[in-house]
């Protein structure tokens, strides 16, 4: 066993208080140094007479922030963090934790293993081990309730959202708030816990919070999680946690917890979370931007198209508290972005998802305008009017003409050729797109669309916008309908042919909803409007779609159901209402289309088979747009799927589902739809069968290409 780092856990000793302090970095996570260097340290203070209080403290950024999850693939190795923790509380002098940025996981752990706690006031705390897949491992879920009561405590546990200062002190999940220098702040309060002989006060022996719990919390927990969390198993697992941590020894609860803990970290759900975790960081790199030269400032921003999707983007500027203009033809057009704004401003307030001065101080940033001379002082103008490639080409020789020199002009278009637009202008190198999803306030992809010739610096500057935006942004290459479209068109393309094969449009929405979509896809089209989809294929050249597969959509726009808002698509809905609602006219209309084009009807499709043919499909179609080059690494095609079409997070995104399926067995699957149906689409791609072949992943088998 490793034994102490002083450089990863050092002690330093002022006067009869000991500070312990982790210096990690970047995010002091307990790795096995840590782990071992903070038993180490409990072991030797214990022993120095002259120590008479300990306080746990961090370097750098951050309080311990959890355990390493990129140990969590390799064998469990000693001290195991239980274990310290327990030491820490065992200790018979008072221990201290001083919390800076965030605690979290295993961090907050080791916090709540401490006597007491002390906070600056920016600082947060949590357990989001559920966002993982996990469960807290390490005495969490038995001392946490009995810090803050039970109801909070599963709150924290099974939400998984962290708590700032304030509302810690509250609950009592820490002692103090520190306003000044948070060293100083401890040590003081060490002083005083030693002047006023303060006894140690170990959390596992608390038992007033737990005393009195109302029969039915657990069952009614459950019920709330069930919904918000459609699907997880931690959740729940989490909650059968604290259950145990109330009812039972401190040290049974300890080891139900740590059991149910590491059959999480097997389960799939938690590998698909982590794989999540990291490739929403692995994003933001991009090869051969590490010596980009630096990002341009975004002080001022302008959106050209007032229209809902206009109006959402100039949201997220002001939102960010970046000064927007919003330009539309006509007045009457601005006035009516604007009053979008407003009214999506003041949902957010009443939903209190926002303060009502947050959302008036970002309103306060957003100006209308008619006249292209008000966007001349803006850092980047994204246009975001609707899709006609020459009236785009228009729009950016425009704004290339009033707009400075350095400013970025982004296109929103879904799937028109980004070349093409750039081209219009003489600053090609400063042209991307940047595609927000509809409703662009609220969903969190931002595909940022690389042109042959956009610039390192604008790429760079265009990412560091995203995490501004606070959006979770991928990095894609032209090609129609990008990464995020393109992926949904065969997606879209798969559940029609179910459909002309015969299963019931509402059988192939409600597999989808079961394996966790947040609707299905034609539920998802009535939502839209057929039209989107319409004009789309107007654009693209014979055979990127499968046209005659979408002939029902055709026959549907031509007869105006174009969706829920015009009361029928491929559901009819009453009036007010959302509920879709099945429709005989519908099947009889595929029905008719199937025998027109010849396809062979069946009654027995099953959810199985329509699950599996939807995701095969997914990820033939992704590993064609990796190996095209479109996206860098299949986990960003992932986080496109989850971030942009709300692909369940826990599934980790359709890249990881066939990896895990094996892609040999995802390459057999293909091979046995071609056969049966001698469609191209089936064929399996290029990477796929290498990678099979290699046994590789499938950017190992990319990088190799
Ligand atoms: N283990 C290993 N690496 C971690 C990590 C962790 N717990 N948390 C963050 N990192 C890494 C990131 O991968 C990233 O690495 P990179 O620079 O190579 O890409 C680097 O630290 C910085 O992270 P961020 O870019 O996310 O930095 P931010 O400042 O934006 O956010 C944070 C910091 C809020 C701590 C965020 O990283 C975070 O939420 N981390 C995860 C926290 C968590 O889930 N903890 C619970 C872990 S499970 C556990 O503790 C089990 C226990 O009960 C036994």
């Amino acid at each position: 066993m490793m034994m102490k780092n002083p450089e990863t856990v050092s002690i330093e000793k002022v006067g009869a208080v000991a500070f312990v302090v982790v210096n990690n970095p970047p995010v002091n996570a307990l790795s096995q140094a840590v782990r071992a260097g903070l038993l180490n340290a409990a072991n030797a203070l214990a022993a120095d007479d002259e120590i008479k209080a300990i306080v746990i403290a961090c370097a750098g950024r951050t309080f311990i922030a959890g355990a390493d999850i990129r140990e969590f693939g390799k064998p469990a190795v000693e001290p195991h963090l239980p274990n310290v923790i327990d030491q820490i509380e065992a200790m018979d002098k008072p221990v201290i934790a001083a919390i800076h940025g965030t605690a979290l996981g295993g961090g907050f752990e080791v916090a709540i293993g401490c006597h007491y706690r002390i906070a600056e006031r920016g600082a947060k705390v949590g357990l989001p081990e559920v966002n993982l897949g996990l469960i807290p491992g390490a005495g969490g879920c038995h001392r946490l309730p009995r810090l803050i009561g039970v109801e909070a405590a599963i709150d924290m546990i099974a939400g998984g959202a962290p708590v700032g200062a304030d509302e810690a002190l509250q609950m009592g999940a820490v002692d103090e708030i520190a306003d000044g220098d948070l060293r100083v702040a401890a040590n003081a309060f060490a002083l005083r816990l030693i002047e006023e002989g303060a006894t140690v006060r170990r959390t596992s022996e608390e038992t007033t919070r737990i005393s009195q719990v109302a029969p039915d919390v657990f069952e009614r927990a459950r019920a709330k999680f069930r919904k918000a969390k459609r699907g997880q198993m931690a959740p729940l697992r989490g909650i059968h946690a604290v259950e145990a941590g109330v009812r039972l020894p401190a040290d049974e609860a300890q080891s139900a917890c740590r059991d149910t803990f590491l059959q999480l970290r097997a389960s799939r759900q938690s590998q698909a979370l982590r794989h999540v975790f990291f490739a929403e960081r692995e994003a933001l790199k991009i090869p051969g931007l590490e010596r980009a030269g630096e990002p341009a400032e975004i002080n001022r921003a302008g959106v050209v198209g007032a229209g809902a999707m206009g109006a959402g983007i100039a949201m997220c500027f002001a939102s960010a508290g970046v000064p927007v203009t919003l330009l539309d033809t006509s007045q009457e057009n601005v006035v009516r972005g604007l009053s979008i704004i407003e009214k999506n401003y003041a949902s957010s307030v009443a939903k209190k998802k926002m303060s009502d001065e947050k959302a008036k101080a970002s309103l306060d940033l957003i100006k209308g305008a008619t006249d292209y001379n008000a966007l001349e002082g803006a850092d980047i103008v994204v246009e975001a009017i609707y899709e006609d490639l020459e009236l785009k080409k228009s729009v950016f020789k425009k704004l290339d003409e009033v707009c400075r020199p350095h400013a970025i002009l982004a296109t929103n278009t879904s799937y028109l050729d980004v070349n093409a637009i750039a081209d219009a202008t003489e600053r090609r190198d400063k042209v991307l797109g940047l595609h927000f999803f509809n409703p662009a306030h609220v969903m969190k992809l931002l595909e940022i669309v690389r042109t042959e010739r956009t610039s390192e610096e604008t790429l760079n500057t265009a990412l560091l916008l995203a995490k501004r935006l606070r959006k979770t942004s991928v990095v894609a290459g032209v090609c129609f309908g990008f990464i995020g479209n393109r992926m949904l068109n065969a997606y879209r393309t798969e559940a029609l042919r179910l459909a002309l094969e015969g299963a019931p449009i509402a059988a192939v929405d409600d597999a989808m909803f079961e394996f966790g979509m947040p609707m299905g896809p034609f539920a998802l089209m009535d939502l839209t409007g057929l039209e989107v989809n319409v004009k789309m294929r107007a654009q693209t050249a014979p055979g990127d779609v499968e046209q005659a597969t979408f002939a029902v959509v055709d026959r549907l726009y031509e007869a105006g159901r174009t969706g829920q808002r015009s009361g029928a698509g491929f559901y009819k809905y009453e009036e007010g209402s959302r509920a879709p609602v099945s429709d005989q006219t519908v099947d009889q209309w595929i029905a008719e289309e199937a025998e027109k084009q010849d396809v062979e009807r069946r009654s027995d499709i099953g959810a199985e088979e329509i699950v599996e043919r939807c995701m095969l499909t997914l990820a033939n179609e992704g590993a064609r747009i990796l190996e095209e080059g479109v996206a860098i690494r299949s986990g960003d095609i992932d986080l496109a799927y989850i971030a942009g079409y709300g692909f369940p997070r826990h599934e980790g995104g359709p890249m990881f589902w066939a990896e895990q399926e094996g892609l040999d067995v995802v390459q057999d699957r293909l091979n046995h739809y071609h056969e049966r149906f001698n469609l191209a689409r089936w064929r399996p791609s290029d990477l796929i069968k290498r990678a099979a072949a290699a046994k590789t992943s499938l950017n190992d088998a990319l990088s190799h290409q």
